[in-house]
């Protein structure tokens, strides 16, 4: 069977669902849920209808789009992504995976092709963590990594829960039926950006992932103590964002002497209270996300930070406490995907590196209930999370079409 994928049409799709932004272009802002994730919802069931699939949403709003195979019963080969963006994102980051599936999927109907599996497109809810905190909340729930009763217990920044959230875009149902069995996806692949410089430097069209960073993330609370800017003297501070600045630093030194250049710490998020000029910072709230390709090393990278706290809590006689949102395990993709997407790959002369994702994906999750892989195409300066992110159509095509042939096989 020959694939031939409508290039054209994929670009104008990717510029048609960046548009759909609160941010104002080239930048992307879709936060999960907002009216804009909503518009960008309906457009992309929209597309998929026309290509004659079926589309269902969870009760928390996964969207499953099916090309029922000749064989309904067998378990189905999934693939997809996230459309959700972070604050003064970039085109490509999920889109690639959702719109590029898409793409395969038609480009396998108009060449004729019959699946025997089922394959289904996936679009996860809320990849990323900016509205509960959480990144991957669609994935940990289908996977059970994420109890429905975990995820009532969630809040946005206005203090809606994610109930009340689901409710206002017509979610109904009751979380827990978003779990699925173990047997419902014979495999599932994810394509990607690298979100990182190497396929670029290296000039390497590919990258077939074969393991998945460990993420972990936290929130910090450091109570001071506040006051006048001229009248309280510099001994008697308690200055909670004096503390937070030594204990960032901390942080990043957890990172930079953990012995391996894999670990990587990162503060995104830092609010100070009251954010007064004149006023000493009483209150600092701040994020820490650590990651690292090995699961003990992270957690040593943790413990130090803790230390850290604990010195720089008794030297300026401040509190510290530490909320853990999540610390996951690194994931190893299937031998079985890996090797499909190389086979992939190899019949078509193509280059590949075996990759490391340095950056989490719903494959974290995926991966502890169906075999899973990722492919990663190059992206501009590895520059991801920011509006100036961009993969080349060329690539993309590329990426697309190793997909197409790796859901084809696997669904034989
Ligand atoms: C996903 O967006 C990540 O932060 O790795
Ligand atoms: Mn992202
Ligand atoms: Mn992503």
């Amino acid at each position: 069977m020959k694939i031939e994928l409508d290039g054209p049409r994929l670009t104008s799709e990717i510029e048609a669902l960046a548009a759909i932004s609160d941010a104002e272009a080239p930048a992307v802002t879709r936060i999960v849920f907002s009216s804009a994730d909503l518009r960008a919802r309906s457009w992309l069931k929209a597309r998929c209808e026309e290509a004659g699939l079926a589309v269902r949403q969870d009760p928390i709003g996964n969207t499953f789009v099916r090309w029922t195979g000749s064989d309904p019963m067998l378990p189905a080969v999934g693939t997809g992504s996230h459309i959700d963006a972070i604050p003064n994102a970039g085109k490509y980051d999920g889109v690639v995976g959702v719109l590029g599936g898409l793409e395969a999927i038609r480009a396998l109907q108009r060449g004729g092709f019959r699946p025997r599996h089922s394959i289904e497109l996936l679009m996860f809810t809320s990849e990323e963590p900016t509205r509960f905190g959480i990144g991957c909340i669609g994935s940990r729930m289908l996977s059970g990594t994420l109890s429905a009763d975990a995820a009532r217990q969630f809040k946005d920044s206005e203090g809606a829960s994610l109930d009340e959230v689901r409710e206002r875009a017509d979610l109904g149902g009751e979380l827990e039926a978003v779990k699925l069995t173990r047997d419902y996806y014979k495999a599932f692949v994810e394509l990607h950006i690298e979100q990182g410089p190497v396929l670029e430097r290296e000039r390497i069209p590919m990258g077939v992932v074969t393991s998945i960073a460990a993420p972990a993330s936290l929130i910090i609370s450091i109570e001071g103590s506040g006051g006048h800017a001229g009248g309280v003297l510099m001994p008697a501070r308690h200055d909670a964002l004096c503390a937070a600045a030594e204990l960032i630093l901390a942080i990043e030194n957890a990172a930079l002497t953990s012995g391996a250049i894999d670990t990587v710490a990162t503060v995104g998020i830092c609010e100070v209270f009251p954010g007064a000029v004149n006023s000493i910072p009483s209150r600092v709230r701040f994020s820490a996300d650590i990651r690292d390709t090995d699961l003990e090393r992270r957690d040593r990278a943790m413990q130090k930070m803790e230390s850290a706290g604990k010195v720089i809590a008794k030297k300026r006689q401040v509190r510290i406490g530490t909320e853990l949102v999540n610390a996951d395990a690194p994931a190893l993709c299937a031998p079985q995907v890996v090797e499909a997407l190389s086979e992939s790959c190899r019949r078509h002369n193509l280059n590949f590196l075996p990759m490391v994702s340095r950056a989490y994906h719903d494959s974290l999750f995926m991966s502890r209930i169906a075999p899973t892989a990722m492919l990663f195409i190059p992206c501009r300066n590895g520059y991801s999370h920011r509006p100036d992110e961009y993969a080349s159509p060329e690539d993309i095509v590329r990426g697309t079409l190793v997909l197409a042939e790796t859901l084809a096989a696997l669904s034989q």
